[in-house]
């Protein structure tokens, strides 16, 4: 045999092996051989049992997502679980890494399953939109119940192999560096077998009790999706009586309409738009990076602890450097809290606590920071105070170290010039709550090295973040397109809107809150020049009433002891009296008009920092919001989203309301074009 799959014989077990790197998905190719080598485990008297197995890294990652979208090939997927479960051999899944998707599907269509314990096994397709299409989704409950079912389709969250073997999804724990002898042995024991477990035989037991309270349980998380409620709706059909045919063809069916869908394209767009955002265009991937075995950060408030926190967890060692002792234990001491909250929830044990506690040096001595090999500035945003900061990094870290600020919109090349060695400035600009918001942008100076930046992007990789390169500009690439929408939902408020009615639309978008919830959260203070007596705007009004938002329990709306907003009278009146002193009428504005005003102009904003070369492609701009903003990843990020909507209708509707159009998002429009392809 040719080709990714290849079969060895060992004795009577004839091991079926795939070699397609770097995942084993699932493609045409794969698929052929692993139906062909059934055929010749059939075919070969001699042949008592089969194992099938993968190389590399992980067994079957899923069906090849690449192949989506694209002509079919012969065969499905789906027809294979079915050859393989019809064998009249037995037919042992070998699992070692992780068993995702249509690969999970394939160890379902196997008689048995034996794993490795680091193994995983899952179906994750509710993420990319989708649903498990080989049979998964009428298996799972057959085999593991309608409970599991559920977590396991319309969450896609993958289950360990100790799980998996409780829940009869594996049968047997290989050792974990004998996987290929003990699969065999297994095979060999089960050789003989005549009446084989296949899963299409077994019944599976209704539970509308489970189910109800798992959509309770979840309709947040759900909100707005489409994929669960299909994935539920599946388990429920394997369980309401349907023969395994007719559950099938209701998977099919399902899976086919998702597959078709804005949302799955959007979902998928994102998975890959997040593995393309680590690739720095004309950076060769082979580099050489510089090593990074401790880390200093300078502020111990919110952002420097929570950035402390990332490389804790990761086992980087943390110098932490505070001005006054009672900031610095302070800052120690929410760290501390911060991890024993998460022991306490069990997502962390005890001794990892102490480790990364032990891992954290607390000092008042900058020169502590002089071993680090990288050293992020995390103090309040003032350009003279970081660059005093700069100069005195300059003066004691060692040469090579990675000197970054975690500004969120100062000029990075203004700072490296405080520096003799700008080659080795970059930004790293975390999102708050550092320690949990996914996005990190990477902001590349105008002297910033090759190898910084890739250094700084693998790096990212080891603490869990997703990064995105951006270039130095006012709010790189996430605030800066921010800053329209906030200024057009303030706009909106002077001609008629309410803070309830703009946020209501971007929630029902699909946001986690509007502009206004943003604001209160974040603080109505923030960037607030302090003088009461100076009201310039609605914001200045609200803050010099100490409307600061949920930490003063007021702001664009009245919150109660339990952070529960309700609209507020008093605001309205603000608003009000800045409409009346600004000789405009109060009109109805429509949601549409919202819309157009606050979600177009960020489009626009994106489409001019492509055209300034800000990001390295569109579907960077996509990763940033939503991994950093929240942006109901369904819809894609922004300008995935534009390229649904129709490029037209966006320029038109920011004409029509006299925006100038950036260039690139108007010739795309024209051409017929997208930002994403
Ligand atoms: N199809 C095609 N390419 C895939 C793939 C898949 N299913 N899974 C991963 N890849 C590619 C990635 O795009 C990446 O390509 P790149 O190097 O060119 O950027 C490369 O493989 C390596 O992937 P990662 O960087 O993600 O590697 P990790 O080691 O970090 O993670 C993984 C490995 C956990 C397997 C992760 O890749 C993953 O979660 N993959 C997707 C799993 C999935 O969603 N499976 C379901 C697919 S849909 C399906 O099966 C439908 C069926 O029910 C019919």
């Amino acid at each position: 045999m040719t080709g990714p799959i290849t079969t060895e014989r060992h004795d009577d077990v004839l091991v079926i092996i795939s070699n397609n790197p770097p995942v084993n998905a699932l493609g045409a190719a794969v698929r052929q051989g692993l139906e062909a080598g059934i055929k010749e485990g059939l075919a070969d008297d001699s042949i008592k049992a089969m194992v099938i197995r993968c190389e590399g890294r992980t067994f079957f990652a899923g069906a090849d997502i690449t192949e989506f979208g694209k002509p079919f090939v012969e065969p499905g997927l789906p027809a294979v679980v079915d050859q393989i479960e019809a064998s009249t051999k037995p037919v042992i899944a070998a699992i070692h890494g992780t068993a995702l998707g249509g690969g999970c599907e394939v160890t379902l269509g196997c008689h048995y399953r034996i794993a490795v314990p680091s193994a995983k096994i899952g179906t994750p397709e509710v993420k990319l939109g989708l649903l498990p299409g080989a049979g998964g989704t009428q298996r799972i409950p057959r085999i593991a119940g309608v409970p599991l079912a559920l977590e396991m389709t319309a969450k896609g969250d993958p289950i360990s192999a100790k799980k998996a073997l409780e829940a009869g999804l594996i049968d047997k724990i290989a050792g974990e560096d004998s996987l290929i002898e003990d699969a065999i042995a297994f095979a060999r024991e089960k050789a003989g077998t005549t009446d084989l477990p296949r899963a299409s035989k077994k019944t599976a037991q209704a539970d509308p009790e489970a189910v109800a309270a798992f959509k309770k349980e979840n309709a947040r998380k759900f909100r707005g999706f489409d994929a669960p409620a299909a994935n539920i709706a599946c388990v429920e059909k394997a369980s309401d009586g349907s023969s395994f045919e007719n559950g099938i063809a209701f998977e099919r069916q399902e899976f086919m309409k998702l597959m078709m869908g804005t949302q799955s394209a959007a979902q998928r767009h994102i998975f890959f738009a997040e593995r393309q955002a680590a690739k720095i265009d004309g950076i060769a991937s082979d580099i050489a990076l510089r090593p990074i075995n401790k880390v200093g950060v300078i502020g111990a408030g919110t952002m420097g602890g929570g950035i402390s926190m990332n490389f804790l967890s990761a086992g980087i060692p943390v110098t932490i450097v505070e001005m006054a002792q009672e900031a610095l234990d302070r800052g120690a001491g929410v760290i501390r809290k911060n991890y024993e909250a998460s022991a306490a929830k069990g997502r962390l044990k005890p001794e990892q606590v102490e480790a990364a506690m032990g891992a954290l040096t607390p000092t008042l001595d900058f020169s502590a920071l002089a071993d680090c090999d990288l050293i992020i500035e995390a103090v309040y945003e003032n350009m003279d105070v970081k660059k005093e900061i700069f100069a005195k990094l300059d003066s004691i870290c060692k040469p090579g170290a990675i000197l970054a600020s975690n500004t969120s919109y100062l000029d990075v090349d203004e700072i490296a010039t405080a520096t003799q060695r700008p080659q080795d400035v970059v930004g790293m600009h975390f999102f708050s709550p550092a320690n949990v918001m996914k996005l990190l942008e990477v902001v590349r100076g105008a002297k910033t090295a090759d190898d910084v930046l890739a250094t700084v992007m693998a790096l990212s990789k080891k603490i869990k973040k997703v990064a995105v390169v951006a270039g130095v500009c006012d709010g790189f690439i996430g605030n800066r397109m921010l800053k329209p929408r906030q200024v057009e939902a303030m706009k909106l408020l002077m001609e008629g809107a309410t803070p309830e009615q703009i946020d209501k639309v971007h929630v029902a978008f699909g946001m986690p809150m509007g502009p206004f919830q943003m604001s209160d959260l974040a603080g109505v203070d923030i960037g607030w020049h302090r003088d009461p007596n100076r009201i310039e705007s609605i914001r200045d009004a609200l803050a010099a009433e100490g409307r600061w938002g949920q930490k003063t329990q007021k702001g664009f709306y009245d919150y109660d002891e339990k952070r529960n907003p309700t609209p507020s009278p008093r605001v309205a009146e603000i608003i009000e009296n800045f409409r009346s002193k600004s000789n405009l009428q109060k009109r109805e504005i429509s949601d549409e008009e919202i819309i157009e005003k606050t979600l177009y102009t960020m489009v626009n904003e994106g489409a001019l920092i492509l055209e300034e070369k800000m990001a390295q492609r569109a579907s960077d701009i996509d990763v940033v919001w939503i991994y950093g903003y929240g942006w109901p990843v369904y819809r894609g990020g922004p300008m995935f989203w534009a390229d649904t909507e129709g490029l037209p209708k966006i320029v038109a509707g920011l004409e029509k309301h006299g925006f100038k159009v950036a260039e690139l998002l108007k010739s795309k429009a024209e051409s017929g074009g997208k930002f994403n392809r």
